[in-house]
């Protein structure tokens, strides 16, 4: 038996205004949106922000159902809406914000597992690791590729 150690960085700044400038507008942008989220369920407000390797910035917040698997997560709506109409386009960058009654979350946001595994495939897809920002009053996470939210993931490297 080997035991291997997989280490994953985490960088963590306590406020926006300590993030490199590129990042405090795409957050910035992430909050814009988690206000115009579809949450009447859980009233877990969740917007995403996602930076393209054309400047664009395109965005998306989590839209609920009363059938609630219906309902699809912030990331994968601004991901999907991403490279659906820029299929071109590489992800450079996530910046993933959440709100309850309109107040931003204590504990920095953390993407579900199948989000974390769309955000591997649009890694894969276009070969450029994608940065994370993740909001929370406490502190803002940022991980410089999906390798550190989602280690050990399938891909089509195995197919
Ligand atoms: N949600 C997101 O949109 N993104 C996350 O990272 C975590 C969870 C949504 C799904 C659902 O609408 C609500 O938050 C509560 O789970």
């Amino acid at each position: 038996m080997k035991t291997r150690e997989i280490t994953i960085v985490v960088h963590e700044f306590q406020n926006i205004g300590e993030l490199p400038e590129n990042d405090q507008r795409l957050l910035m942008e992430a909050r814009r949106i988690t206000a115009l989220a579809y949450a009447p369920y859980s009233g877990f407000h969740v917007g995403a922000a996602v930076l393209l390797d054309n400047g664009l910035i395109v965005a998306g917040n989590n839209q609920e159902n009363s059938a609630y698997p219906s309902g699809l997560c912030a990331e994968r709506v601004a991901l999907f809406y991403a490279n659906a109409n820029f299929p071109d386009a590489g992800v450079k960058a996530i910046a993933v914000s959440a709100a309850k009654s309109g107040i931003l979350v204590n504990e920095s946001v953390k993407p579900c597992g199948a989000c974390r595994q769309a955000l591997a495939e649009t890694e894969v897809r276009f070969e450029t690791p994608i940065r994370i920002i993740l909001d929370g009053q406490d502190s803002i996470l940022v991980l410089q590729g999906v390798e550190s939210l989602l280690p050990l993931s399938f891909s089509k490297k195995a197919l």
